[in-house]
């Protein structure tokens, strides 16, 4: 594709998306098609001539289009938000025209600096202190992983440059919560510790994880003759948004000389809110926190800031010095490769910058502000209902609900409870997504979508009555 013919498709298809963009609101939430049928209309093998960009457009159009569940769409209420702000789409754009990989600094300088000022402009934002350093990684499950690595090898002194885990003659252990993501568990055995050392630590009634018996499990540990490794703390668990107690998690962390990792993959971006920022008391003691700019607050996925007290640690964890990637600059600059497990990166930073100009910090706190007010909201309608339940604290945006009519109790109450989730998901009128709690199926209304106003959540609130009867 030429310069020319590239400009003239694009505007076409900025038009084409803008236009979608405008309407999203008017189409079913989530796509309806069987499993398969997007394949089935696709050939089977790749065009050995050119095909035209309108014949293109128009599959995009009738193949593609109606398989597409709307993540933008102002009665998204399923997973977290996952916000595409316009403005980070058009600096996604830049970053792919311009076509830039980091492999070190001189490979593009821009995109080391930008990065590098994104994260400082960010951890000011976030009300982190100058400690940290920070770096921006594919995902928060990448970035849980790089501090289970770290963690490793800093409790084996670099462990890997020997005889690895395999040379180790006691098991190291990892401790989360039991509302931990799945990264973390899947983080804990890819770095080598193996399930039977990872220990989920039971959670309080507010779904947070019990710092008294975290202590426990360590002593326990001990006196059994391991080596206790690492802590992952959550600030906003996944199913309900809990919040692990950071500052007593981090004195057992200090006390024991546990490498402490914070997944504030969701809530992180709350911490822009100074009136938030109680939720991770005692961040100052971890050794590393990851958060994700590409759920609530707006940038387009993907983008995961990952922040380190100890930079140095990370780069002798994760460098690589082959001949080819030395500069003359190596050591009066930052090279990211070092910082993470990839070599090539994209520039990720771009989005955040866009995002970040184009919109402004006092934007996004107010975006952020009307979230946390509309979840309030539909919790106080909970509240004073007949037959319905809260099962969270709603400190965020995410409500975690059931509706129990008289009589109804164990699997028939999780029966009744997917039974009108998949009422509500398949009438395409919003999304939700179930998870078990305590052993029992309830509802997760994750608010935060770019474009929800109060009439999309209170149209939520009467579809979930509608849907129960
Ligand atoms: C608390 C938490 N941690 C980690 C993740 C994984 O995020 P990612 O998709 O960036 O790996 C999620 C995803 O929702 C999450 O909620």
């Amino acid at each position: 594709m030429q310069p020319d013919e590239f400009r003239q498709a694009a505007h076409e298809l900025v038009d084409w998306l803008a236009a979608y963009r405008t309407h999203t609101a008017e189409l079913p939430v989530s796509s309806r098609v069987e499993p398969g049928s997007v394949r089935a209309q696709l050939p089977p093998t790749a065009p050995e001539e050119p095909e035209s960009f309108a014949a293109l457009v128009a599959d995009l159009e009738h193949i593609i289009m109606p398989g597409i569940s709307h993540w933008q769409h102002p009665r998204f209420f399923g997973y977290f938000p996952a916000n595409a702000s316009l403005a980070s789409v058009l600096g996604d754009l830049v970053s792919s025209g311009l076509g830039q990989l980091g492999l070190n600094w001189q490979a593009s300088p821009a995109l080391t600096e930008l990065e590098e000022q994104m994260c400082l402009w960010m951890r000011e934002l976030l009300g982190l202190s100058p400690a940290w350093q920070g770096v921006i990684q594919d995902t928060a499950s990448t970035a849980t992983l790089v501090a289970l690595i770290c963690a490793r090898e800093r409790l084996t002194s670099y462990g890997a440059t020997r005889g690895g885990l395999q040379a180790e003659e006691l098991p190291l252990i990892v401790y989360c919560s039991g509302q931990s993501h799945s990264s973390v568990e899947k983080a804990a055995l890819l770095a080598g510790f193996g399930r039977t050392n990872l220990r989920p630590i039971a959670t309080d009634g507010e779904h947070a994880m019990r710092p008294d018996l975290l202590a426990a499990a360590v002593t326990a540990d001990l006196a059994a003759g391991y080596r206790p490794c690492a802590v992952v703390a959550t600030t906003g668990t996944t199913a309900t948004t809990g919040l692990d107690p950071i500052a007593a998690i981090a004195e057992v962390c200090r006390q024991h000389g546990l490498w402490l990792h914070v997944d504030a993959a969701m809530a992180g971006s709350a911490m822009i809110l100074p009136e938030c920022r109680w939720m991770w008391d005692g961040i100052e003691m971890a050794d590393s926190l990851v958060l994700n700019p590409h759920k609530w607050l707006g940038v387009v996925f993907d983008c995961s800031l990952y922040y380190v007290r100890d930079a140095q640690h990370l780069i002798r964890v994760m460098s690589t010095n082959p001949s080819y990637l030395q500069t003359k600059a190596d050591g009066a600059v930052i090279n990211y490769r070092d910082w993470g497990i990839p070599l090539g990166r994209r520039m990720r930073a771009m989005k955040l910058w866009f995002m970040l100009r184009l919109e402004g910090a006092a934007a996004l706190r107010t975006r952020l502000r009307r979230d946390i007010e509309l979840a309030q909201w539909f919790a106080a309608q909970v509240d004073a209902s007949a037959n319905w339940v809260r099962l969270n604290p709603v400190h965020l945006q995410t409500i975690c609900i059931r509706h129990e009519p008289p009589g109804v109790e164990g699997e028939d109450l999780d029966r009744h409870t997917l039974e009108w989730i998949g009422r509500i998901n398949t009438s395409g009128v919003a999304l939700l997504t179930p998870a078990v709690l305590d052993g029992r199926w309830m509802c997760r209304v994750s608010l935060g979508a770019e474009t929800t106003s109060h009439e999309d959540v209170a149209h939520l609130w009467v579809a979930l009555r509608e849907a129960v009867e």
